[in-house]
């Protein structure tokens, strides 16, 4: 009987283990947000890409690259679509090295972003999608469909209401406690401050409308095609229904002299 009862114990202990120690790790439950491209409809919001594309540059180029993204996509008109003049003209911002002429030049559209200027600062071309705040429920899919994954979400955290404005000093450097960071922990200083940019079209500037543009804009970097992709599912689940509408009276028409005989 002991014995029944302690392997009961152990059972019940090793299932429910691994369930607490996720759980001390999940401090922030981040929160959704209506971002114009959720939805099996949606789509990138212009302004709101342009106005990111602003805080990239202003702030988070210092340190961060694109490393995978061309210049001249910000072309795009499902991207933030400036006008071909207004990209020659950003691309210069950038020394970009030539192997041909074994030198650094001004760069052109044809060019990409530069990568990382800073070593440990991850190049953010693609972490819109690396990271995801939502999952579920139960693998269903129910969320990204609605919702998206929740990589803009998960950066706009990180940069606003992540912050605690704790620091200690691990091994010489500085680390900020930043509570969406897994572990607590980032080597990130708060890059947002209010107003550290002046829109031009005059839209709101505190830390968290900054920080849900530069996340608008890293998704269309991670994903510059989700427009089209949207368009081309939809196309086709409406393909498959006249499929199976077709198949399923072709089906009846050709049975039908043998289904009615007898
Ligand atoms: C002063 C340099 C600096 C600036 C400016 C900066 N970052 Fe960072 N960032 C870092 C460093 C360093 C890390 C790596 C932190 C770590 O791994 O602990 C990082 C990490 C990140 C991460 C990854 C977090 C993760 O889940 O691993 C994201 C996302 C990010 N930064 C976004 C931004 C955005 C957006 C901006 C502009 C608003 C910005 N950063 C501005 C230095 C910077």
């Amino acid at each position: 009987m002991n014995m029944i009862k302690t392997t009961l114990l152990g059972a019940v202990l090793a299932l429910t283990a691994p369930a607490v120690f996720a759980a001390g790790e999940a401090t922030h439950h981040i929160e959704n947000i209506d971002f114009s491209f959720d939805g099996p409809f949606g789509t990138y919001d212009v302004n709101q890409l342009q106005r990111g594309l602003q805080v990239y540059t202003e702030i988070c180029s210092a340190c961060h690259g694109l490393r995978y993204v061309p210049l001249r996509t910000l072309e795009a008109e499902s991207g933030p679509a400036l006008p071909e003049e207004q990209v020659i003209e950003y691309s210069k911002r950038y020394d970009v090295y030539d192997a041909e002429l074994d030198d650094f030049r001004e760069g052109t559209p044809v060019d990409h972003f530069p990568g990382s200027a800073l070593e440990n600062a991850p190049d953010l071309s693609l972490m819109a999608k690396k990271r995801a705040a939502f999952h579920g429920p139960y693998g269903l899919g129910i969320n990204q469909l609605l919702k998206g994954t929740g990589g803009p979400e998960y950066i706009a955290a990180l940069l606003a209401e992540g912050y605690t404005g704790e620091e200690k000093e691990q091994a010489g450097v500085i680390l900020y406690e930043n509570t969406v960071m897994p572990g607590g922990w980032i080597a990130m200083a708060p890059p947002l401050y209010d107003e550290a940019v002046e829109y031009e079209d005059g839209h709101a500037n505190s830390i968290e409308a900054m920080a849900e543009d530069v996340s608008a804009f890293l998704m269309w970097t991670a994903e510059p095609k989700l427009g089209a992709r949207k368009q081309a599912g939809f196309a086709g689940v409406i393909f498959l229904t006249l499929l199976s509408v077709l198949l399923y009276l072709t089906n009846k028409r050709l049975w039908a002299r043998v289904k009615y005989k007898a």
